[in-house]
C-alpha cells in the first residue's frame, strides 16, 4: 500500500465539483457554477493578439522563460498601484498565487484568520500547510474590524484572508469605514493581510472603493513595509483559460514566491501572458464595461425574482458587484446539502453554502451565480427554486 503524505490526506475532493457535475444537465438551470459567462469572452481579440504575436515574436513567445512572468506585463500591473515590476509575480491563476502564498507564509498550526463564510479555493490551497483556520465574525458589511480586535486580545495570527469586494460566495462589500479600521487592527496586531480581489473590476452598482492594499500604501508609502499582499486576476475580466492572474506584494514575499513558483512550475506560459499584455490599453476596459453591465442587469433580474417568490424569512445579500449572491433559508435545520436533489428534480442547482464555512457551519445557506444564465432562464429557475425552498419550510427540517 503506498503511504500517502500527511497534506495530501488533507485534501478532499470540492463538494462543488462534485454537484457541477450533476447540475450539468442540459434541462437544469444551474446557478451552481462560479464560471464568467462564456458568450462574453473577447474571442475574436484573442485570435487577433495570437496570430500578431506568433507572427512577429515567435521565439519570445513559444521559448522558457522568466519565472517572475513577462516584464510589459509585471510592468503595467506595478504601476496601476506606483509599484515597481520586482514587487509583482505573475501567477498560473490566483489559485497557484494562493498555493505558493501557502507555501511561502504558512508553517503548521499558524493560525489563519477567514471570513464566515469565505472562499472555499483558499481553504483547500491553504489546507496542506496544516494552518489553524479561525473564523472572523461578519455581516452585511463584511469584518467586524471591533470583533477582530477583540479575537486578537487572546489569539495570536499570522495571516487574514480576505477577499474584500464582491465577495465569493456572498457577494459582500467591506465598507469603506472598515477597510480603514481593518487595516488600522491587523497593523496593531502584526497580522498579514492577503486580499484577494478578482471581482474589483465588476461593479455595477455605486462608487469604487479602494482597495486594503490601496489605503495601506496611503499609510505606508514604502509598499516593502506594507502588512498588506494583494491577488489580481485576468480570470473574470478577460478568460479563465488564459491562467494569467498575479500576486503583489513586499519584496521579501515576492522574491519567496518566484523560487516557490520556480519550484511549482518554472514559469506560466508566455504565449498567454503576450496575449494579455497586447489586449490591456483597449480590450480589458472594454471587457471590463461589456461584462459588468451585462452581470448587473442579470443580478437585478435574480435579486428581484427572489424577493418577489421566495418565501418569507429568506434573506439573500443584494450585491453591487461580482457574480454571486447569497442565501440563509429562516429555519437552521434545513439542510441545502440535502435539498439539492429536490432543486435538481424541479431542474434548477445551486451550491449548498457549508463547504464556505472553515467551521463547517452554514447548513442552511447557498450560493446562486446570476452570470451563466439568461435572464429568461433567472426567472424560471428562481421560480422553481421557490416551490422546493417552500415545500421544505412546510415540511419543516427532516427528523434525526
Ligand atoms: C475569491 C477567488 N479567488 C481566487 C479565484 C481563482 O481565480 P483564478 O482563475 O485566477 O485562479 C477565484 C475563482 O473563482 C475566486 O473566486
Amino acid at each position: 500500500m503506498i503511504a500517502i503524505s500527511r497534506a495530501a490526506q488533507s485534501m478532499t475532493s470540492s463538494a462543488i465539483r462534485e454537484i457541477l457535475k450533476i447540475t450539468q444537465r442540459p434541462d437544469v438551470i444551474s446557478f451552481a457554477g462560479g464560471l464568467p459567462a462564456p458568450e462574453l469572452f473577447p474571442t475574436d481579440e484573442i485570435r487577433t493578439a495570437t496570430d500578431r504575436i506568433l507572427t512577429d515574436q515567435p521565439a519570445a513567445a513559444l521559448q522558457y522563460s522568466t519565472t517572475e512572468g513577462h516584464l510589459p506585463l509585471r510592468r503595467w500591473i506595478a504601476e496601476q498601484d506606483g509599484l515597481a515590476p520586482d514587487q509583482v509575480q505573475i501567477t498560473s491563476g490566483s489559485q497557484q498565487g494562493l498555493d505558493l502564498l501557502g507555501r511561502v507564509l504558512i508553517d503548521p498550526d499558524d493560525v489563519v484568520l477567514v471570513e464566515s463564510p469565505t472562499y472555499l479555493g483558499a481553504l483547500q490551497a491553504f489546507s496542506p500547510y496544516r494552518p489553524r483556520f479561525v473564523e472572523l465574525i461578519t455581516d452585511d458589511d463584511g469584518i467586524v474590524p471591533e470583533a477582530l480586535d477583540d479575537q486578537l486580545r487572546t489569539l495570536s495570527a499570522k495571516l487574514l484572508y480576505t477577499v474584500p469586494t464582491f465577495q465569493n460566495p456572498t457577494g459582500r462589500t467591506l465598507s469603506a469605514e472598515r477597510r480603514q479600521a481593518l487595516l488600522e487592527v491587523t497593523r496593531r496586531h502584526r497580522v498579514t493581510i492577503i486580499e484577494d480581489g478578482p471581482y474589483n473590476e465588476l461593479r455595477f452598482r455605486g462608487e469604487r472603493l479602494p482597495t486594503l492594499f490601496e489605503l495601506a500604501l496611503a499609510d505606508t508609502p514604502d509598499p516593502d513595509e506594507l502588512n498588506v499582499i494583494k491577488l489580481g486576476t485576468f480570470s473574470k475580466v478577460l478568460a479563465p483559460g488564459l491562467r494569467d492572474a498575479w500576486v503583489q506584494g513586499p519584496r521579501a514575499v515576492i522574491d519567496k514566491l518566484v523560487l516557490a513558483k520556480q519550484a511549482a512550475d518554472l514559469h506560466s506560459p508566455t504565449l498567454n501572458q503576450m496575449i494579455i499584455t497586447e489586449l490591456l490599453d483597449d480590450v480589458l476596459p472594454r471587457q471590463i464595461k461589456i461584462i459588468s453591465e451585462a452581470y448587473g442587469r442579470r443580478a437585478r433580474v435574480m435579486i428581484d425574482n427572489v424577493a418577489a417568490r421566495f418565501p418569507a424569512g429568506v434573506t439573500c445579500t443584494d450585491p453591487d458587484g461580482g457574480m454571486f449572491c447569497w442565501v440563509t433559508l429562516p429555519d437552521a435545520g434545513i439542510d441545502t446539502a440535502e435539498m439539492l436533489a429536490a432543486a435538481v428534480e424541479e431542474c434548477v442547482a445551486y451550491v449548498p453554502g457549508q463547504p464556505f464555512f472553515a467551521s463547517g457551519e452554514g447548513n442552511n445557506t447557498m450560493r446562486l451565480s446570476y452570470v451563466t444564465s439568461s435572464e429568461a432562464e433567472i426567472e424560471t429557475g428562481i421560480a422553481a427554486l421557490s416551490r422546493v425552498i417552500a415545500g421544505r419550510l412546510a415540511d419543516g427540517p427532516p427528523l434525526r
